[in-house]
């Protein structure tokens, strides 16, 4: 049984055909970062506009690739939240419009749940399914958050930020510092030639959910850190280099980024990946997870995938393959499958929920 995914939440437009909600049969993604990239982040009234764009090729290159047309489907699963309006409403009248035309059943699926089903997903086709109840940490751009999943695939909250989400953290102090959009990626290429005790950076003491998460403290302290130094020359060297070339090698920006620099970003980093394993391993152990599930943007930071090796966790980590941690269309697709098999089905008139809650 084959389901078309359809994702279009943020700024990516992706398609994807999975198989039994196991097997990726294609996964089409198009990503918008040439557009937003050069505002530091992501515009709304853009990502509307490149989704309306996008949706029809992607959706018809997905169906291409799998070697059959709408007539092969199952059903189409698509995100109906959380995420901007404006482009949830792209990818959910589109889906609406297959399924009406073709007689195919709707599937609305949660992001969220989307990126858990990622590690699901690739357990299931290795044969080797996840052991519940999972702790599952989904660490994006917009979120931060630890779930426990239980059988029949519910979901209970046990923490989530108070402030900003990890990968929003780190796109601000990337940009702060004239490290582009996204920062992510440039960060955790660098990290590794700095010394991560280089700058100390203390852990965020909340009262309440000892499982919370907060990363605007760090933020400013980053922030203090280069105000103290005067960093404007450097900052401007690095801003003068994407605008000549948007995509910098490695060696480049090596070449515009000082030891003290590198020391920073090391530190920072090991700071953000400190705080989302402690609490993820704290969380994990509350609740006697037999598996800890890392999905979402953030999850292909190499820091992060060595540091929970090296960690003595209470339980196996599973991470996706970086092309199924950031947002794509497959993980929806695989999400929808248990849905399917339930009979659990949305209407024409499903509607984008921008605040959708998982649990
Ligand atoms: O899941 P995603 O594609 O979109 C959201 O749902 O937000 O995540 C994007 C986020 C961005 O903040 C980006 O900087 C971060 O994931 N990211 C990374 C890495 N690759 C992407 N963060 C740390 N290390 C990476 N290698
Ligand atoms: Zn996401």
């Amino acid at each position: 049984m084959r389901i078309l995914g359809i994702e279009s939440s943020c700024d990516e437009t992706a398609a994807a055909v999975v198989e039994d909600g196991r097997q990726v049969v294609c996964s089409v993604v198009a990503s918008q970062l040439d557009t937003h990239g050069k505002y530091g982040g992501v515009v709304p009234e853009l990502a509307s506009r490149e989704h309306l764009r996008a949706i029809v090729p992607v959706v018809r290159e997905a169906l291409e690739r799998a070697g059959a047309g709408f007539g092969g489907l199952g059903a189409v699963a698509v995100t109906e939240g959380p995420g901007l309006v404006g482009s949830l409403l792209v990818g959910i009248t589109f889906a609406k419009a297959v399924c009406f035309a073709r007689g195919l059943p709707l599937i609305a699926v949660n992001h969220l749940e989307g990126h858990i089903h990622a590690v699901v997903m690739e357990a299931e086709a290795r044969g080797e399914p996840v052991e519940l109840p999972a702790l599952a940490l989904v660490a994006s751009g917009g979120h931060t958050h630890l779930f426990e999943v239980s059988r029949g695939w519910n979901y209970r909250l046990l923490g989530r930020t108070r402030d900003d989400a990890a990968g929003e953290a780190v796109d601000k102090v990337a940009k702060l510092l004239g490290f582009g959009y996204p920062g992510g990626p440039v960060i955790d290429a660098l990290a590794p030639h700095g010394d991560p005790r280089g700058v100390r950076f203390t852990i965020a003491r909340m009262k309440g959910n000892p499982v919370d998460f907060s990363f605007s403290g760090l933020k400013t302290a980053v922030l203090r850190w280069v105000e103290a130094r005067g960093m404007e020359d450097e900052i401007a060297r690095r801003r003068e280099l994407l605008r000549a070339n948007p995509k910098p090698s490695l060696e480049e920006w090596l070449a515009v980024t000082p030891r003290a620099t590198l020391d920073l970003l090391a530190s920072f980093q090991a700071t953000v990946i400190e705080e989302l394993l402690r609490r993820a391993q704290a969380a994990a152990e509350e609740i006697g997870a037999r598996t800890l599930i890392v999905s979402g943007g953030v999850a292909c930071n190499r820091g992060l995938r060595e540091a929970a090796r090296r960690r003595t966790l209470p339980c196996p980590v599973l991470f996706p393959t970086p092309g199924l941690s950031t947002d794509n269309a497959a993980m929806i697709a695989a999400a929808a499958f248990p849905k399917y098999a339930r009979g659990e089905f949305a209407g024409l008139a499903l509607r984008a929920r921008a605040n959708l809650a998982l649990a």
